[in-house]
């Protein structure tokens, strides 16, 4: 275009073919210009195509966007419904524990008092009889029902159903024993570890600790004599526990066949240990101690 300026130079003065030159010169100035302009024209629409083009991947681009937005939409929806099914079920696992812990306390009680359902008929025997040997049994057993229906209540009472606090329980047995042999003359002490038991070694434990006291609120303390009986629990490792009785009454006399079929209680205590799979110590006197060591984690 600036080409054109050249028309405008001062005046040609020259002769005719000089004249027809310039304009030849003039002319293929103006096609040179043309074909110039013809190329920025064809720049131009390339770069106009290319601005199509672009324009057609953005909108593809665009289209694609939109279509991930709606699958996260669709996904996030389904994500909400299935943590509201995770709520509902976690909800309804919740209320059948509930169920299943109060079904649980129930039968716990229900089984402690046909326990002592049966207790008040051995009461009711035992009044009856008028063998007193017969009636000390009757005695002994209604004790070993009495310490089962126990651990029922200490499981009931704690709230948790499936293990036993067996320090309480401990308190609870000596407390009853004492008062059900007419020893309040005999000082009892319990201390026990934090020991928390199932049920199925608290009830062989809870029997063993029974005839162990027994053994020394009936035989240790003779006539007079009186003294303290002590029940101990303890934690020896983080796999072991320890349950020992003593008593600083007469001793167990040396004649005295711990095994012998002719004593239930002793015989009890072997099987019941053996159950546990408990190493059973006896010390027969000064002090008078039985030790039953088992596992218990
Ligand atoms: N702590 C104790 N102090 C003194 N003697 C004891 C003690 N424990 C047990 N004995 C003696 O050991 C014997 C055996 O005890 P065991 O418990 O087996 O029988 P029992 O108590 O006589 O009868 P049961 O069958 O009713 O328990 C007792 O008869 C008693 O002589
Ligand atoms: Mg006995």
């Amino acid at each position: 275009m600036t080409r054109l300026v050249a028309v405008e130079q001062e005046p040609i003065d020259a002769g005719p073919s000089e004249y027809v030159r310039a304009l030849l010169n003039i002319l293929e100035d103006f096609t040179l210009e043309k074909e110039r302009l013809s190329d920025t024209q064809k720049a131009f629409q390339n770069i106009f195509e290319d601005f199509g083009s672009e324009k057609a991947r953005l909108e593809t681009t665009q289209r694609a966007v939109l279509n991930i937005l709606d699958d996260l939409a669709t996904e996030k929806r389904r994500l909400e419904e299935t943590q509201m099914a995770v709520v509902h079920s976690e909800r309804a696992v919740r209320a059948s524990l509930r169920e299943k812990d109060l079904l649980l306390g129930e039968i716990h009680h229900r089984v402690k008092n046909n326990l002592q359902i049966i207790n008040s008929l051995l009461d009711l025997q035992a009044n009856m009889t008028t063998d007193d040997r017969a009636a000390s049994a009757l005695r002994d057993s209604q004790n070993r029902i009495q310490s089962m229906a126990l651990i029922h209540q200490t499981l009931y009472q704690s709230h948790d159903f499936a293990k036993v606090d067996f320090g309480r329980f401990l308190t609870t047995l000596v407390v009853h024993l004492r008062s059900s042999y007419g020893r309040a003359d005999i000082e009892m002490c319990s201390r026990a570890d934090a020991v928390h038991m199932l049920i199925d070694r608290a009830i062989p434990c809870g029997l063993i600790v029974n005839e162990l006291v027994t053994n020394a609120l009936k035989h240790a303390f003779p006539g007079q004599r009186t003294g303290s009986i002590r029940v101990e629990l303890r934690r020896l490792d983080a796999e072991r526990v320890e349950v020992s009785v003593a008593d600083d009454g007469v001793g167990i006399p040396d004649d005295a066949d711990l095994g012998a079929l002719s004593s239930l209680g002793m015989q009890l205590v072997q099987v019941l240990t053996e159950q546990l799979g408990a190493d059973l110590v006896i010390h027969r006197r000064n002090p008078t101690r039985i030790d039953i060591r088992f596992p218990q984690p």
